[in-house]
C-alpha cells in the first residue's frame, strides 16, 4: 500500500517538503501520497499577510507576526532557493532586500511552478496527533473550518512545520495594569503609523525590537526607548533613540528602569520573542526548546529521537531561512524514501550532543552564523539538493553584519551577489529610509 505523509503547516518550511517530493517524482521515483495540512486559508505561512490580529473569522489564533512596510531583515541572496532563483522568478536581478509582498510572491512561485496546490487542504487545522503502537503509524485529527466537520485520518509519518514565531512570549512588569496607553506584543504590530510623534517603549533586543523600532522612527514616532534584560544592542542609532536597561516598574505613563532612571511614555511594544507551541501535540512527541541554534531531540536537527517517523522543519533559530528548510525538507524526504538509513536511537541522541556542546560555546553573531552555514551544508551533503556555495553565503551574512554595524539605518541601501547565479544584484531606487511605499510594484519598479 502506498505510503502516506502528512505534513502540518503550508509556510516556507512546509511547501519546502511538497517540492522535495514533487523534484523526486519529477526525476521519477515513486513517492508516497503527501497531504498537507494548512490552518490559514492561503498558503506561504507568517507571509501571508492579515490585518487582524488576536483571533480570526473562525476563531482561530491569528498565525502572523508581521506588519505593514516588513522588509526583509537579511540579504536575499543569503536565503535564495538553489533550485529557484529570485532571477528566474522575476526575470532579472533585483535589489537585496525586498518587501514582504516581493518575497511572497517568490515564495509562492516555486511552488507554483511544481503545481502542488492540489497536495494542500486549506483552512484545515490539525488539532491532534497521536501515535499508533500497534499499526506503527500515527492517526492525525484535522478540523475542516469550512464546514466545521472535524475527521482523523492516518499516516506513516508526520512532518511538523507549523512555525515558532506565532505564539507570543509576553512577559509581566509590576503596575503594567496603570499604564495609560498601548501595551502590545511584536506579534500584534501592524502599522507604525499607530505611533507617529508618539514616545514609545520597546523592550528587547533582538531582530522585533531593532526592527519595530527602525520602523516607527522612519515613520515619525517622537522618541524611542530601548529597554534591554542582557545587553544593550549597540548600533548607531538616531537622535531621538536611548537605550536603557529592563523595565522595573510602571505607574501610569512613567516607566521605571533598572538603573534608576524613568522616561514619560506613549505606548509599549513587548520584542520579547515566542514559544514554540505545539498544542496538536501530545507530551510524548512534542517538542520543548527555547529559540536556539541546536534544539535538542532532534536528530540532524530534523528527527524526533524518540520516535524518527515524527519530524520537525524549521524548528532552529534563524539565520539560514528558506534554503536551509529546502536542505532539511529533501533530508526528510530522502529518509522516507529509503534513501538515507538513519542510526540507532542512542547513536542519535550522541550525534546531537556533539552539535548540542558546540552550539553552547559559540560567542557571536558570526560564529553562529558559520555554526548554522556547517549545519546546512552537512545536510545538502547527503541529497540532490542543488549544491551551493554556503562559505559564500556565510560571507554576504559576514558583509551585512558589517553594514548594520556600519549605519543601522542605511544597510539595507546595500547589494550583493547571488550565490545561485553569481550576478550581481542592483542597489534599490530609493534609500530604504526615505522608501515609504512597500508595495512590490514599488520595489520593483525602475526609479
Ligand atoms: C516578524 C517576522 C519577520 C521575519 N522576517 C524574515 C525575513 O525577512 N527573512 C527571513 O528569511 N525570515 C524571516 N522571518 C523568519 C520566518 O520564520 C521564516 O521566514 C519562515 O516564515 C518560517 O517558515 P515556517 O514554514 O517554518 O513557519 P511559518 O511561516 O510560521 O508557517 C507555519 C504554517 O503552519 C501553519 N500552522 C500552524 N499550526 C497549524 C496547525 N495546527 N494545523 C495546520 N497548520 C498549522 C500556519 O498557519 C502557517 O501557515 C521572520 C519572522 C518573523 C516573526
Ligand atoms: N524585518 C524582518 O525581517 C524581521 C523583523 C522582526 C523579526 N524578524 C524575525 O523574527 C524572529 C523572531 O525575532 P524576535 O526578535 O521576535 O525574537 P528573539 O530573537 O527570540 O528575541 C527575543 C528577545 O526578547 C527578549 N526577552 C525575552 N523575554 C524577556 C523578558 N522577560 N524581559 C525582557 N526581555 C525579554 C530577549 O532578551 P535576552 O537577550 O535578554 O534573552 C530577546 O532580546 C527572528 O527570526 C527574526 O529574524 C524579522
Amino acid at each position: 500500500m502506498t505510503k502516506r505523509v502528512a505534513v502540518i503547516g503550508a509556510g516556507p518550511s512546509g511547501l519546502a517538503q511538497l517540492r522535495a517530493f514533487q523534484s523526486a517524482a519529477e526525476k521519477g521515483a515513486e513517492v508516497p501520497e503527501v497531504v498537507c495540512f494548512e490552518r490559514q486559508a492561503d498558503w506561504g505561512g507568517i507571509w501571508n499577510y492579515t490585518w487582524r490580529t488576536g483571533t480570526d473569522e473562525h476563531g482561530e489564533p491569528v498565525h502572523c507576526s508581521m506588519y505593514r512596510y516588513l522588509w526583509s531583515n537579511g540579504p536575499k541572496e543569503c536565503l535564495e532557493f538553489a533550485d529557484y532563483t529570485f532571477e528566474e522568478h522575476f526575470g532579472r536581478p533585483i535589489a537585496s532586500y525586498p518587501p514582504r509582498a516581493v518575497l511572497w510572491d517568490y515564495i509562492k512561485g516555486r511552488v507554483e511552478k511544481a503545481g502542488v496546490r492540489s497536495w494542500i487542504r486549506f483552512s484545515s487545522p490539525v488539532r491532534w496527533v497521536q501515535y499508533n503502537e500497534d499499526k506503527d503509524n500515527f492517526s492525525v485529527t484535522v478540523q475542516n473550518l469550512v464546514d466545521g466537520h472535524s475527521y482523523t485520518e492516518e499516516f506513516d509519518y508526520v512532518i511538523v512545520a507549523s512555525g515558532h514565531f506565532s505564539t507570543p512570549n509576553v512577559p509581566d512588569f509590576e503596575g503594567l495594569a496603570t499604564f495609560n496607553g498601548r501595551v502590545m506584543h511584536a506579534h500584534d504590530f501592524r502599522d507604525a503609523l499607530e505611533f507617529k510623534d508618539k514616545d514609545l517603549l520597546i523592550i528587547g533586543t533582538s531582530y522585533s525590537a531593532e526592527d519595530i523600532g527602525s520602523q516607527c522612527y522612519k515613520y515619525g514616532a517622537r522618541s524611542i526607548t530601548c529597554s534591554h534584560r542582557t545587553a544593550p544592542m549597540g548600533f548607531h542609532w538616531p537622535d531621538n533613540w536611548e537605550e536603557v536597561p529592563l523595565l522595573t516598574r510602571v505607574e501610569k505613563n512613567t516607566c521605571h528602569f533598572k538603573d534608576g532612571s524613568s522616561r514619560e511614555i506613549d505606548a509599549i511594544i513587548m520584542c520579547t520573542g515566542y514559544l514554540h507551541h505545539f498544542p496538536f501535540l501530545p507530551d510524548e512527541l512534542r517538542l520543548q526548546t527555547g529559540n536556539r541554534l541546536w534544539p535538542l531531540d532532534l536528530y540532524k536537527g530534523i528527527f524526533w529521537e524518540a520516535n524518527p517517523k515524527l519530524m520537525y522543519l524549521g524548528m532552529q533559530d534563524q539565520f539560514y531561512t528558506f534554503n536551509m528548510f529546502d536542505a532539511q525538507a529533501w533530508y526528510a524526504r530522502d529518509a522516507i524514501l529509503g534513501r538515507i538509513t538513519l542510526p540507532d536511537q542512542e547513536e542519535m541522541v550522541r550525534h546531537s550532543q556533539v552539535w548540542r556542546a558546540r552550539e553552547e560555546k559559540l560567542e557571536d553573531d558570526e560564529q553562529m552564523i558559520w555554526f548554522q552555514g556547517d549545519y546546512v551544508q552537512d545536510l545538502i551533503n547527503e541529497t540532490d539538493y542543488p549544491s551551493f556555495d554556503v562559505e559564500g553565503v556565510n560571507k554576504t551574512f559576514m558583509e551585512w553584519e558589517h553594514h548594520k554595524h556600519e549605519d543601522i539605518m542605511t544597510f539595507r541601501n546595500n547589494a550583493y551577489r547571488s550565490l545561485m547565479t553569481g550576478n550581481m544584484q542592483p542597489a534599490h531606487h530609493t534609500p530604504w529610509l526615505e522608501a515609504m511605499d512597500d508595495s512590490m510594484e514599488s520595489y520593483l519598479a525602475s526609479s
